[in-house]
């Protein structure tokens, strides 16, 4: 596990982005954190180091945008779905296992059909305002790859 402590909006979107400039095809993001953390925000920043000009909104109501950036993106909110079930009609596997990057807010509720080599990224509250502290942890090649990477500056 590796955390990061975000001390306010500019290095959230800082460490968004070079997050998402580390992305390739293929890699699924497990976003976790309470209402409000900040996972929509920090997608925001990993999408524009992705290349995504589009204004990203949250995926809410519409449960999945899709972006085009240097690879695609698809931005998911599973928040308000019972369970896996849900996706199955939406063919999410066509996601998971696509092309694209796929970023999952509550992931955590769809545990059990997130593929296992993937990134979770846990967001919460500091102690002041507008800190956030992130954790990252994940299990794979890609996983690793990317941890390093991030640690290098
Ligand atoms: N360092 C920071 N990183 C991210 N967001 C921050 C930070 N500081 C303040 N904020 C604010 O916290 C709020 C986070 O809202 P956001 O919609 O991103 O949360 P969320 O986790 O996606 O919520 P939801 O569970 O409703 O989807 C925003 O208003 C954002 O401006
Ligand atoms: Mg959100």
């Amino acid at each position: 596990m590796v955390k990061i402590v975000l001390k306010g909006l500019e290095e959230t979107e800082e460490f968004g982005k070079k997050l998402g400039s580390l992305l390739q095809a293929g890699d699924l993001i497990s976003l976790t954190g309470d209402l409000g953390a900040g996972k929509t925000t920090l997608t925001k920043s990993i999408g524009l180091g992705l290349g995504v000009a589009d204004y990203i909104t949250s995926p809410t109501f519409t449960l999945i945008n899709e972006y085009r950036g240097r690879v695609m993106l698809y931005h998911f909110d599973v928040y308000r779905l019972e369970g896996a079930d849900d996706l199955l009609d939406l063919g999410y596997e066509d996601y998971f296992y696509s092309n694209g990057v796929t970023i999952v807010e509550w992931g955590d509720k769809i545990e059990n059909i997130l593929p296992e080599e993937r990134i979770n990224i846990n967001i919460e509250k500091g102690k002041e305002l507008d800190e956030r502290i992130v954790s990252l942890s994940g299990k794979g090649e890609r996983f690793e790859k990317i941890v390093r990477e991030l640690n290098l500056n």
